[in-house]
């Protein structure tokens, strides 16, 4: 508690900054007490029997709300996760108008679909981001992918569609890390397939369109021991996070293996540019910004809390929602169940069959009362797919409508999200065909990148 307080707490931090700090601190209270069953007293540790929740304070899922982790998402509602509550939660900030506006201002363009429609809402020091970015100093992106298997569903391709936005709009580079390492410590699985599911995932990624010269794509089990610089940072990392920190924010037990208790250090160093010497020349002060999906943040909660004790800047975010799952916006998508995925090589039938068949309507029972009352376009999951996947606003707002009014049925919206994704899967297909092993090579040798600071 202590240490968090130094660390954040320091002069110079933006309104917004401490009234997230003080929420997170109230919460933090709460949290205490509810562990505990003592009232929070700064200096004096809680004497016994102290009980850790399984998923620690950020996640709890106790009186009806929803929990978030790296490993699990469920929400109490239909409409999916009180998204403005979790910004509460995490301390983060709301994309709003004004960044919007920002955004759009620095980069020349109009924000992607994405921004407009709040399926990226929150971030963590975007204004540092576009303030440098505007005074000519240059940035750059890292994301990641856990490959746990061959099969990619559409929700993946949510932090991928909008990195390669933001890798055109602001010219820069970017980092793609594949945590084939994590997946072998928490799957059951073995080092061969894991690092096979890297480089055939490699190529869903690349066929997203990324530009070679600018973009790195590593493997951590090839990359964490053939980059000196990189492990220096994962070292540095380990040394000042404690067992009881990763305890409270990832809720690992005495009986999680090592290798999952040091994990998080090794998704935290790809954050600091240092640990690329090959595309920054050894510089440490490149400023990094990590678009990932929400359930990513405590790792970078915890990368930001050790950034300035080691001497490295903190990473900014920019936070998306989750993919909703076929069976409605209360999970995401999840590839260990193929009914609640769209799959990357799903053909066009298979796409038909899921969507009539499983996703979630919000849609009358009778078509006499879909005609009277309308649909709810809030929980029903063809929309929903919608938002994130038909660029044209007009079509969808008017969709929106009609769908409200009654005046479109379920069957008929089912029948536009399938006319959408069907072409957008078989293009997928297409391009991910081009990519070549060795493309996939080219892409994952550490070399230098093509860009301008
Ligand atoms: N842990 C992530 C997963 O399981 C993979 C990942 C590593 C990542 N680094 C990242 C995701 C940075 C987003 C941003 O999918």
């Amino acid at each position: 508690m202590r240490q968090y307080l130094s660390s954040n707490m320091i002069v110079l931090v933006p309104q917004a900054e401490i009234d997230a700090a003080v929420q997170l601190l109230l919460k933090l209270k709460v949290d205490y007490k509810q562990m505990t069953g003592q009232d929070y007293k700064a200096g004096c540790p809680p004497s016994e029997n102290l009980i850790v929740s399984n998923n620690g304070p950020a996640a709890d899922d106790c009186d009806g709300e929803d929990l978030v982790d790296p490993w699990n998402v469920s929400a109490s509602s239909t409409k999916g996760v009180d998204y403005d509550k979790l910004i509460v939660r995490f301390g983060s900030s709301k994309i709003d108008k004004e960044l919007l506006e920002r955004i759009e201002k620095v980069s020349g363009q109009r924000a992607h679909h994405f921004l407009r429609r709040g399926i990226f809402f929150s971030h963590r020091d975007m204004h540092q981001i576009l303030d440098a970015y505007e005074k000519h100093k240059s940035f750059y992106l890292y994301t990641g992918r856990g490959p746990s298997s061959e099969a990619m569903h559409v929700g993946h391709l949510i932090p991928f569609i909008f990195t390669k936005w933001l890798q055109d709009v602001f010219d820069i580079p970017l980092v793609i890390q594949m945590t084939d390492d994590e997946k072998y410590l928490w799957k059951d699985l073995t080092l061969e397939e894991c690092h096979r599911f890297t480089v055939e995932n490699a190529k869903d990624i690349i066929a997203c369109g990324f530009d070679v010269n600018k973009t790195f794509i590593f493997s951590d089990l090839d990359y964490m021991g053939a980059s000196p610089q990189f492990y220096r940072n994962v070292v540095k990392v380990q040394k000042h996070v404690t067992f009881n920190q990763v305890k409270g924010i990832f809720g690992f037990t005495d009986s999680d293996c090592i290798g999952k208790i040091s994990f998080p250090a090794i998704q935290a160093a790809p954050s600091f540019s240092s640990s690329f010497p090959q595309i920054f020349g050894g510089k440490k002060d490149v400023p990094c910004l990590i678009p990932c999906a929400i359930d990513q943040d405590p790792y970078f909660r915890m990368t930001r809390d050790v950034a300035p004790r080691i001497g490295l800047l903190k990473p900014a975010l920019l936070h998306s929602t989750f993919f909703p799952a076929l069976q409605g916006a209360q999970t995401k998508m999840s590839a260990s169940d193929p009914n609640s995925s769209i799959f990357l090589t799903d053909t066009p039938k298979q796409i038909k069959n899921k969507v009539n068949k499983h996703a979630f309507s919000g849609g009358k029972d009778t078509v006499e009362e879909h005609r009277k009352y309308g649909g709810n376009t809030e929980v029903d999951v063809s929309f929903l797919y919608l938002t994130f996947f038909l660029e044209d606003d007009e079509k969808l707002e008017k969709i929106k409508e009609d769908y409200t009014s009654g005046a479109l049925l379920t069957g008929e919206l089912k029948k536009i999200l399938i006319e959408t994704l069907q072409p957008m899967i078989a293009q997928h297909q297409e391009r991910r065909k081009q990519v070549t092993d060795e493309m996939v090579q080219q892409f994952m040798t550490p070399r230098p990148l093509n860009f301008k600071f």
